[in-house]
């Protein structure tokens, strides 16, 4: 799979990065960054340590959009650390982002390969939202276009009813979800990640025992959030959201129920970034398939298997 990933990178977007670089059937072609958890410049010097560490320093890493399309910047910096990866103090990484801007490499790599690459967004939509508005047909040129957003039962993460990634941007997620059609793109949402990809402290110790330098950094970079997960979600252990949306992508066979629905974020400030799943027999053709279960067991499996591993050299 010839894979592109667009993120802020941050705690569990930075773990989401290293099962796309460890995975042996992905070949991770691009990295692009937007602001969201952080401002893009941490997003980008934490994607590019991440590669690092995973031996793959030289996956090109693209800026992109620095704010949302028509918002101010709120970023997630209470709950993922000032850095964006804990606070622990990491070193800054050896290489640099690529001349050009993300949102050209989102357009051009799809033109260039139509129907090869698959997209996975970790973040808010502005890059893709932005190549939407230059080329309403791009959604098409992917093999199929996986994204981390939404809360398709309305409970939120960032306000009572909506998750961050549709929250920070929601014009960028409404631009989206009018160009996507369900065989297409595929919405994994906080839900997935609150039911099915909690790490427990049982799952914890576990990561641990491994004893290798990925499952070592990716539990150490999620400790505030682990902080988070527990004082404001009421979880048994840091959840991880964008790993299991990653996970979906690299083995769409974990996933346990999906739904097709039509689905529009609202705009208002009230109810800003909420999921509105439109169910009813006469209401609009569905316009993405929402992953609703993703199978526990497997997605850990997939985890504990690729952290396991020594990083590339
Ligand atoms: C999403 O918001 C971010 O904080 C995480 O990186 C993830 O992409 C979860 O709501
Ligand atoms: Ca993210």
């Amino acid at each position: 799979m010839k894979l592109i990933v667009d993120t802020d990178t941050a705690s569990d977007d930075a773990v989401a990065l290293l099962l796309a670089a460890r995975d042996s059937g992905t070949e991770l072609d691009a990295v692009t960054t937007v602001a969201g958890n952080v401002p893009l410049p941490l997003a980008t010097r934490n994607a590019l340590l991440t590669l690092e560490l995973a031996g793959m320093g030289g996956v090109p890493v693209y800026e992109g959009c620095d704010r949302p399309m028509a918002r101010p910047l709120s970023t997630a910096q209470p709950v993922h650390g000032d850095d964006g990866m804990g606070d622990l103090g990491l070193a800054d990484p050896a290489g640099r982002p690529q001349p050009g801007h993300a949102v050209d490499v989102l357009l051009d790599r799809a033109r260039a390969r139509p129907g090869e690459y698959t997209l996975v967004s970790l973040g808010p939509l502005t890059n893709l939202a932005a190549a939407l508005l230059r080329d309403r047909d791009l959604l098409g040129r992917y093999r199929h276009v996986y994204c981390m957003i939404g809360a398709p039962d309305a409970v939120g993460n960032i306000s009572a009813t909506a998750e961050f990634n549709a929250w920070v941007d929601p014009e960028a997620a409404q631009i989206v979800l009018s160009a996507a059609d369900p065989g297409r793109v595929t919405w994994i949402g906080w839900d997935v990640s609150r039911r099915d990809a909690v790490m427990t402290p049982g799952d914890q110790e576990r990561l641990l025992a491994l004893d290798s330098p990925l499952a070592s950094f990716a539990h150490r970079i999620n400790r505030k959030v682990a902080e988070w997960a527990r004082q404001v979600s009421g979880l048994s252990g840091y959840d991880l959201p964008d790993p299991v949306a990653m996970a979906v992508a690299l083995r769409p066979g974990l996933v346990a129920e999906h739904e097709k629905a039509h689905v529009r974020i609202a705009l208002g400030d009230e109810a800003r970034g909420q999921s509105m799943v439109d169910r009813r027999l006469t209401g609009p053709p569905p316009n993405v398939t929402l992953v609703r279960r993703v199978h526990e067991k497997g997605f850990k499996e997939l985890l504990f298997g690729l952290l396991a591993q020594e990083a590339r050299v």
